[in-house]
């Protein structure tokens, strides 16, 4: 049975709560656009896509749900303007709500809710498409790339890309996922991913389940390893026009690592995540997160007396009382040290200006 992080069924949508995996797996219900709001500002649902998902789903319920005489369009417009406020990074969520509201106002009033509601759920469905075109283009990439010297490679990723951050499948687990497939995997290895751990928690999580070889480091040990690495590859919260890429904080390390040990630093992504409006990186708002994400790890899981429910949640200090703390979730890594960002409609390699979107330099 594949991961699901999204559940959307007769009209009901629920999210897989991340901030109890890989202790429990409890599914929440998003029922108003105010749990949407929490549940992606928490982090129950996270990864930039599934965050998308959530958002437009949840209006599409809401519109479900909507009482007879209530206006939809200024519902669709209102609704998505507040989600917009939930996570700044990943641009995913701007461009299906910019989507969803161009739809109802471009739309006859009394189609309002049809149309929006048949746009969200293409939104969860083109995912999950668009998840299994990036896996092959990434495999693709590191095969022409490797001109048939290889046909077995090591990767090393960051964070949760895979089906906890997506529809199904996944962007760079994906592309994980699509070589192991093929026969293309010797070994996967995932780093924990500090502050949050998405690494540790939710890729090794996936990893296990799809019993995928793989090994788990800690972030501080990619240096040593690079050695056995074939290639990088990474999800994206944000690429600009010029191919910066905001991506879990942590990656822009790991780019540098790729470009001293000449080893291929691969995005991948949907196209979705390209922010044409953006020149450069410099222009991405970068989101903080609260300190007690680093400063604290959730404790130990106890159940109540009668053993049916878990109990309160406790955590545990791992940092000296009264530090200073600076948490950005994410860090922008420069245009220049990525060799190829694969999307769904191929990949995409720089020439000697940069980076172009406009045009595939090959198709998959
Ligand atoms: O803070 P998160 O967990 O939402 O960050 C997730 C990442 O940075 C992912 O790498 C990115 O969203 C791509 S997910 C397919």
């Amino acid at each position: 049975m594949s991961l699901q992080a999204i559940i959307y069924k007769e009209d009901r949508l629920f999210v897989l709560d991340q901030l109890l995996l890989p202790h429990q797996h409890k599914y929440v219900p998003v029922e108003t656009i105010e749990d949407s709001f929490s549940v992606i500002k928490k982090m129950q649902v996270r990864g930039a896509p599934a965050i998308a998902i959530v958002a437009a789903l949840s209006v599409a319920v809401g519109l479900k749900n909507l009482e007879e005489g209530k206006d939809a369009k200024a519902f669709v417009i209102d609704s998505l303007e507040y989600l917009k406020q939930s996570r700044p990074t990943a641009v995913n969520l701007f461009e299906a709500a910019h989507h969803l509201q161009s739809v109802a106002r471009s739309v006859d009033p009394s189609s309002v809710k049809q149309k929006v509601i048949k746009e969200a759920e293409a939104i969860l469905d083109r995912d999950l498409r668009d998840n299994h075109a990036i896996g092959a283009a990434g495999r693709q990439f590191l095969l022409n790339h490797y001109k048939g010297t290889k046909s077995k490679f090591t990767i090393l990723t960051h964070c949760n890309t895979g089906s906890l951050a997506t529809s199904g499948y996944g962007t760079a687990l994906g592309v994980i996922r699509a070589l192991h497939e093929n026969g293309n995997l010797e070994h996967a290895f995932c780093t924990e991913t500090r502050p949050y751990n998405q690494g540790s928690r939710l890729t090794a999580f996936e990893l296990v389940h799809d019993r995928i070889p793989a090994t788990l480091v800690t972030d501080s040990t990619a240096a040593s390893i690079m050695s056995k690495i074939d290639a990088i590859v990474v999800g994206a919260d944000r690429v600009t026009k010029n191919g910066d890429t905001a991506n879990k904080i942590g990656t822009l390390n790991l780019a540098i690592l790729a470009n001293y040990f000449n080893v291929p630093f691969i995005v991948a992504a949907p196209f979705s995540s390209i922010d044409l409006n953006l020149e450069s990186g410099s222009q991405i708002t970068i989101e903080q997160r609260p300190s007690t994400e680093m400063i604290t790890v959730r404790g130990p899981v106890v159940k109540n007396a009668d053993a049916t429910e878990f109990g309160q949640e406790e955590r545990i200090h791992i940092a000296a009382p009264g530090i200073n703390t600076y948490c950005p979730a994410f860090d922008v890594t420069s245009a220049n040290l990525i060799a190829a960002v694969a999307t769904e409609k191929g990949y995409y390699t720089p020439t000697e200006d940069g980076f172009s979107f406009e045009v595939s330099d090959e198709s998959v």
